[in-house]
């Protein structure tokens, strides 16, 4: 009977951490050849007047033995970490949820890609300029409206410092490095200091473009832009330039397509107009190109500009700018791949 007692405290001494040592613990204590059944083959030696006590005992050793073999196995079937050797590995594994491109990715991806197609080679600058890349170099007088502060974010730290407010800064850092014929376009985020609204944002993208080399000619920037809006948007789209003012292009314009919503009939986004301008552009300004040391008797060249937002939202039909930085995966999450 003494037995009886020792195997109880032994049982409950036993360490078990894992599915090898529960099996372990059963063989020991539950097992044909176990301790368990050991002492009930013991029962024959008991004195007859002892027997009836003994059996009682033995049999509430058999449920406590029972019992308590559940309850650690249970407490190992919640622990997950220790499971593994229990894990069936020809099971599929688990579907993670696959990201998607950000829509303003995906457009830009795709401008990039159709101006590839024609020799263009991406070139890319710091966010944070210095006021002669961003404005003096681009021909813009000091009074220019652009340069204040309601409109430029400074860095406080340094009164030369800014945020950049487009990616004509980087036209001026390739053209500084001399290589012509310099054939580039320029992605990436600007800023301006605009209050948050549908159309407006503090931060957006562009893509800017320059070719520089000899004899480049305004119909050069009419047919690469054509071939750009027909990439873009299909054959139909209609096309136009209307005469414009940039300080660092002359002659300048601004290129309209038609509105992709309504199809030219008047709606709220073009303003009932039927079109919308989705571009800036013009031959460079001589003044431009001798401030970053090229001759330009030699050399003429064009330029253009665009938003990256208004293009991905005539693309998709997206309404208001915020959704494109509240990072909602509801809206997110319909956008897997360029049109
Ligand atoms: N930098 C202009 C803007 O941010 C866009 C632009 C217009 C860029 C004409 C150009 C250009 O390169 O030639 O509004």
């Amino acid at each position: 009977m003494e037995r009886i007692a020792e195997i109880k405290s032994a049982m409950e001494s036993e360490s078990v951490t894992d599915f090898a040592s529960l099996e372990a613990f059963r063989i020991k204590y539950l097992g044909t050849k176990g301790l368990v059944k050991a002492v009930m083959g013991e029962m024959k030696n008991v004195p007859n007047d002892q027997k009836k006590e003994a059996g009682l005992l033995l049999n509430e050793l058999k449920i406590f033995a029972d019992a308590y073999f559940e309850k650690i196995g249970e407490g190992l079937g919640n622990d997950s970490g220790s499971s593994s050797d229990l894990q069936d590995l020809s099971l599929p594994g688990e579907n993670l949820p696959l990201g998607t491109r950000h829509p303003i990715s995906l457009i830009q991806q795709k401008i990039i890609r159709i101006f590839e197609k024609i020799g263009f080679s991406v070139a890319e600058g710091p966010e944070v300029e210095d006021d002669w890349h961003n404005f003096s170099a681009l021909n813009l007088p000091e009074d220019h409206p652009a340069r204040d502060m309601q409109d430029t974010f400074y860095i406080s730290k340094n009164p030369d410092w800014l945020l950049r407010t487009h990616t004509s800064s980087v036209q001026i850092r390739e053209m500084q490095k001399g290589k012509l014929p310099l054939r580039i376009i320029c992605p990436g985020r600007v800023y301006r200091n605009e209050t948050i609204s549908a159309r407006a944002h503090c931060f957006f993208h562009q893509v800017e473009g320059l070719y520089i080399a000899e004899n480049v000619s305004f119909a050069d920037l009419k047919q690469t832009l054509h071939y750009f809006v027909k990439e873009m948007f299909g054959d139909s789209v209609g096309v136009r330039l209307r005469p414009s003012y940039f300080p660092f292009t002359e002659p300048s314009a601004e290129m309209d397509i038609s509105c992709l919503i309504c199809k030219g009939s008047g709606c709220n986004v073009c303003k009932h107009s039927g079109w919308v301008e989705i571009l800036g552009c013009g031959m460079v300004h001589p003044k431009v190109l001798e401030n970053c040391g090229i001759d330009s008797n030699k050399y003429t060249g064009f330029a253009f500009g665009m938003g990256v937002e208004r293009i991905t939202m005539l693309t998709y039909q997206v309404k208001d700018l915020r959704l494109f930085s509240e990072n909602d995966v509801r809206f997110l999450n319909q956008f897997t791949s360029i049109q």
